[in-house]
């Protein structure tokens, strides 16, 4: 991986940089990939009694996955990162030219079940200033990617406007070069949702979905396919590979009024892969690269996949009222929409 990286590094700066924050989570991700394989004999399964400023519950892997992502970035020329599993962001060298947002560990719950679970991160150059960068939109981006700890460890790798991908080789302990320049197919039949949910959900999500479910039969003419793994960096990795879309809508419940999943390190960084990748992400009206955030831990709504299908769920957004009242997020209005 570090020659492939490397090579045109020489006579940018910012590259160059970009790519020692991606060598130094790569080591990381090898130790914690370690750590993640040995499972409950590295007795990393059980909670940690914590909770992250979320909400969430804390694991210790989750804990362990913070920590040992720090100490890279310590090592990196990182001015400040921003954590899932902490408040605020954490400043390491001050003079330093990037800022990176991360999610340790995605999904850990899955990780009992031994499904595959992650590390998403996000690259800025600093702005203004450290904690300003965070609030710039998705497009400020200079490279995001996500390891995927799953029967392999992968790193999806979005630099130089194109999405590689690299295999771990667990006996040398070094990411290889495995895919390059992937292609998010565009007009793939299958959808990711969790179907649970589909009280809570707007018209909008709601036509779309029972369009894809009527299948031949209905207004789409064709038999769609269905997956949901609760696994968000795993249900990006089956898009890259195979086309499709995801959608973590926002809908009624408390609590998901913007949806679930996280603006600046799990949203942003999906979007810049799936756009790198020929595929697109919206929160049903806007690119989601085009957002900012308004808070570090601001939540949205996320479909991402194929073109053509984030387009027609964007579609359907277009044809009903916004979804909830609420000044400050004018996507959403009127609840009465909900059935
Ligand atoms: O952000 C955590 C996460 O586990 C994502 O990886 C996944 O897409 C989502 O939550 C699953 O949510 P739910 O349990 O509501 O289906
Ligand atoms: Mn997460």
């Amino acid at each position: 991986m570090r020659a492939y990286l490397e090579w045109p590094a020489e006579h940018n700066p910012m590259r160059a940089a970009t790519v020692a924050v991606v060598e130094a989570l790569a080591g990381a991700a090898v130790e914690l990939a370690q750590t993640i394989a040995a499972g409950s004999i590295a007795g990393i399964g059980g909670e940690s009694g914590g909770v992250n400023p979320d909400g969430d519950r804390q694991r210790t892997i989750d804990i362990v996955a913070d920590r040992l992502m720090r100490e890279a970035l310590r090592t990196a020329p990182v001015a400040a990162v921003l954590s899932e599993e902490a408040e605020l962001p954490e400043t390491l060298d001050v003079d330093a030219p990037l800022c990176v947002a991360i999610d340790p560990l995605d999904g850990s719950a899955n990780l009992e079940n031994n499904i595959s679970i992650g590390t998403i991160f996000s690259i800025r150059p600093k702005a203004y200033d450290a904690l300003s960068t965070f609030f710039e939109p998705g497009t400020a981006q200079c490279a995001a990617g996500c390891f995927i700890y799953g029967p392999q460890t992968v790193l999806v790798l979005a630099l130089d406007q194109c999405v590689d991908c690299f295999t771990l080789d667990p006996r040398r302990g070094e990411f290889v070069l495995t895919g390059r320049d992937l292609q998010v197919p565009p007009d793939t039949p299958e959808f990711a949702i969790n179907a649970s949910n589909r009280r809570h959900w707007s018209s909008a999500v709601r036509s779309y979905v029972d369009q894809c479910i009527a299948g031949a039969n209905g207004e789409r003419g064709e038999d769609f396919n269905m997956r949901w793994i609760g696994s968000l960096v795993a249900e990006a990795y089956r898009i890259l590979l195979r086309g499709g879309v995801f959608l973590y809508p926002a809908d009624a419940r408390q609590g998901y009024r913007e949806g679930r999943l996280r603006l600046l390190y799990e949203a942003h960084p999906i979007a810049l892969i799936m756009e790198w990748a020929g595929g697109a992400a919206s929160n049903g009206r806007s690119r989601i690269l085009e957002l900012s955030a308004r808070t570090l831990h601001q939540r949205v709504p996320l479909i991402m996949g194929s073109t053509r299908a984030v387009r027609d769920v964007d579609a359907h957004h277009l044809t009903v009222e916004p979804l909830f009242e609420s000044s400050d997020a004018p996507l959403f209005a009127r609840r009465g929409l909900f059935r």
